[in-house]
């Protein structure tokens, strides 16, 4: 027979659990207690959101970044991270970031691979150029999977290793305003997929986050109603804690029924979007 006090105590522990629940962000953030997290693009954000929450749940957070003044500035606000001035696209740079990390930590638990660019490019104009649409591609796609290869003998190394993509809603469905993006999204958004067929029963865990249009300098251009980059990561971790290998954050979350209820309508909303 079950006593009374260990009714209370079964009470006040589902009691904790939903609470810890409805807090969601700090039930995930607790947990990244001395993980060591590198996120790329971390100088602005939704990198950055990522940042602040890490720091906070008192992760040992690397990031990187190219522009100086923007590191600087990260710098000052979390003095005990290390942000690195490194071009995701080089692999000298990418090398030499992963040898001071080998060398500080001789692991690395989890891998955030956010770092990203978006042109609006318009191939019924004359003034599309074979750089820019290069630049996209080799930032979006083929960095984060190098990159991704340099990581894996230290992820092999960490403690309940995991590699987050940062995709996007447009890996689902393209928009017209930008092709190039689109594609590079969809194509990690696949490269994600297989990767997690491959680490299965590695240990090391593969998630893909799907974000909206999220308030930040690279939609700072664009109209419309935007989630915050807090809110994403919020999205992210919590849906990280829940066992979810795909995260369909905010707005995208409707996209895969709307997808296949009414196909034509979800193509519309997103092509024109
Ligand atoms: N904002 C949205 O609506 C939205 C929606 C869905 C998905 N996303 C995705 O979310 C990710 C972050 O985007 P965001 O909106 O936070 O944009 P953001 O504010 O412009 O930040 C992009 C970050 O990527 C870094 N970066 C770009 N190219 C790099 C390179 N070659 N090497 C190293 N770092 C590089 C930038 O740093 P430097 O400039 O210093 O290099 C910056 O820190 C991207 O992958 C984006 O596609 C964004």
């Amino acid at each position: 027979m079950v006593k009374l006090s260990e009714m209370g105590s079964f009470t006040l522990k589902a009691l904790e659990r939903v609470l810890l629940r409805a807090s969601g962000s700090r039930d995930a953030a607790m947990n990244y207690r001395d993980r060591i997290v590198l996120i790329t693009g971390g100088n602005s954000g939704i990198g950055r959101a990522f940042v602040d929450r890490f720091v906070e749940a008192g992760a040992r957070v690397f990031t990187c970044g190219r522009n100086a003044r923007t590191l600087g500035e990260l710098r000052a606000a979390h003095p005990g991270i290390d942000a690195w001035r490194c071009d995701i696209a080089c692999a000298r740079e990418v090398d030499a970031l992963r040898d001071h990390i080998a060398n500080e930590c001789g692991r690395l638990d989890m891998l955030v691979n956010n770092a990203g660019v978006m042109t609006q490019v318009n191939f019924r104009d004359d003034g599309v150029d074979d750089a820019t649409i290069a630049h996209e591609i080799e930032t979006n796609l083929t960095a984060p999977i190098l990159l991704t290869r340099r990581f894996l003998p230290l992820l092999r190394e960490g403690r309940e290793p995991l590699i987050l993509m940062v995709t996007s809603g447009y890996a689902l469905l393209p928009a017209r305003r930008a092709p190039v993006y689109s594609a590079t999204k969809a194509g990690l958004r696949a490269f994600t997929r297989a990767l997690r067929y491959q680490l299965d029963g590695c240990g090391i865990r593969v998630v893909e986050t799907l974000p909206p249009f999220v308030d930040t300098p690279l939609t700072a251009n664009m109209p419309g109603r935007k989630m915050s980059p807090a809110a994403v990561v919020d999205a992210t971790l919590r849906a990280i804690e829940r066992g979810r290998d795909e995260v369909f954050v905010g707005q995208v979350r409707y996209l895969p029924w709307l997808m296949r209820l009414a196909p034509g309508l979800a193509t519309h909303l997103v092509a024109n979007s």
